[in-house]
């Protein structure tokens, strides 16, 4: 399912264009696929990661990368942990990439998400992913306690000790009632030592696979 939607999303891409890879396994199999067709279609094409991760695959794969310094992205291909199916706001931030995915995603002309159909939700419920300052935690994971949440320090798997992202802070992931997403995304990035929360709002079109193939949302 993965697959078809990368493959769905790769289609999109016109020559000259200069496109956001975002991270995740689903946005890996995109960056696979435009590899593909850089490469049989001779397309002019630049990438611009939104992760360590996503930069490695488009080296392996033969994107030519540019940067936010010097060039605007046309449009950023990227996944999702939750899209809730009325608004198609978005929770990002499970592999803890969702700062830069942010920058990229928000800054594009169009931010097109890819998910199967098992990430499609009513409501959103998944953790908020919370990337902070490390020096900041504490006191971030007390504001965020203040605001009814229940925060909890996001630990490494084959390390003693926290996540550290590609940008050298913590995750703080807090489960917690989202009834107005678009304030409650500003509200978290307000409290001092919060770089960016994991709920995305500005999103333009969601491709989903399901069964029956691909389905588009639109607002
Ligand atoms: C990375 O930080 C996330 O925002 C990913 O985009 C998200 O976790 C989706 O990943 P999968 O495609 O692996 O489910």
């Amino acid at each position: 399912m993965k697959l078809k939607v990368a493959k769905e999303a790769a289609k999109l891409i016109k020559d000259g264009m200069v496109v956001g890879l975002g991270s995740g396994s689903t946005a890996a199999m995109f960056i696979r696929e435009l590899g593909s067709r850089i490469e049989e279609e001779e397309l002019t094409v630049f990438g611009i990661p939104t992760s360590f991760e996503s930069k490695m695959l488009a080296l392996q794969y033969g994107i030519p990368l540019v940067s936010l310094d010097e060039y605007d992205v046309d449009i950023a291909i990227d996944g999702a942990d939750e899209v809730e199916k009325e608004t198609l706001f978005l929770i990002k931030g499970g592999g803890g990439c969702h700062t830069m995915e942010k920058i990229v995603d928000y800054n594009a002309k169009e931010f097109v998400v890819i998910v199967d159909e098992s990430k499609i939700k009513n409501k959103l419920s998944y953790p908020i992913p919370v990337e902070v300052l490390p020096q900041a935690y504490r006191v971030v994971m007390k504001k965020l306690k203040d605001m009814g949440g229940e925060p909890i320090i996001r630990l490494a798997e084959r390390k003693r000790g926290p996540v550290i992202t590609d940008n050298g802070n913590m995750i703080i992931d807090v489960s917690m009632e989202i009834d107005d997403a678009v304030s409650l995304e500003s509200e978290i990035n307000n409290i001092p030592g919060v770089v960016e929360n994991g709920i995305f709002t500005k999103v333009d079109k969601v491709l989903v696979a399901t069964k029956k193939g691909i389905k588009t949302l639109k607002k």
